[in-house]
């Protein structure tokens, strides 16, 4: 996505060889256009299947999340990495391994949002070793819903979640594949146009 991959060469800082901050439109501050462009190209990359319910994870993956359900026409839910006292019982519940950050969180999501009769789509605005898809998949399989497919703002294609969730028969859809962070230069990865 042009616009996308726009804003990360001119706002993107490279911390190291692996790690892209951008706080200043999608993990901090939020640039709402950028965001609704995100939303819309989701939502017409997903038009055709049968979409219920988008699934994100708190906090980053809300907006684009919201973005696309909004157009999409149905709600968004966000799993929740801490558990809530309110919302104790009646849970979907995975465990997410972060090798980024080094920690286990349980993400739940109340039964009340997500049944057998839902397909589902999943947003989230970093795919890295691809674990927060994993157990978002988790909790729609508990549920007996079904997984549409996962959609990613910025996959770091130099890493192995991409490759995991697509072995696995995952369909990914991502906004923009970084593939290299070396040399703190921001090199894309683009699909050979044929
Ligand atoms: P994975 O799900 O693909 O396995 O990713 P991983 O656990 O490694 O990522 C942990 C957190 O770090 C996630 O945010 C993810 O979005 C973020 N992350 C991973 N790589 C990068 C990167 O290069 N740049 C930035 N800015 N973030 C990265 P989170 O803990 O869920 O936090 P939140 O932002 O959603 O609150
Ligand atoms: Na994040
Ligand atoms: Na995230």
């Amino acid at each position: 996505m042009e616009q996308l991959e726009q804003k990360i060469l001119r706002e993107g800082r490279v911390l190291s060889e692996s790690v892209l901050k951008v706080d200043s439109f999608l993990n901090h501050q939020i640039d709402p256009q950028l965001m609704q462009q995100i939303g819309d190209e989701f939502a017409s990359r997903f038009a055709s299947d049968g979409i219920t319910k988008v699934l994100t994870l708190e906090s980053s993956g809300i907006a684009p999340a919201t973005l696309a359900a909004l157009r999409l026409g149905v709600p968004v839910i966000f799993a929740r990495k801490k558990t809530s006292l309110t919302l104790a019982n009646g849970l979907y519940t995975a465990e997410v391994y972060s090798y980024t950050k080094k920690e286990t969180n349980t993400i739940s999501v109340s039964k009340d949002y997500l049944s057998h009769d839902d397909r589902v789509l999943l947003i989230d605005d970093f795919l890295a070793n691809g674990q927060a898809v994993l157990g978002l998949n988790e909790v729609i399989n508990q549920a007996g819903a079904s997984l549409a497919g996962a959609g990613v703002v910025i996959e770091k294609g130099f890493q192995d979640g991409g490759k995991l969730l697509r072995e696995q028969g995952i369909r990914v859809e991502s906004l923009a594949i970084i593939s290299s962070l070396q040399n703190k230069t921001i090199t894309f990865h683009r699909e050979e146009v044929t």
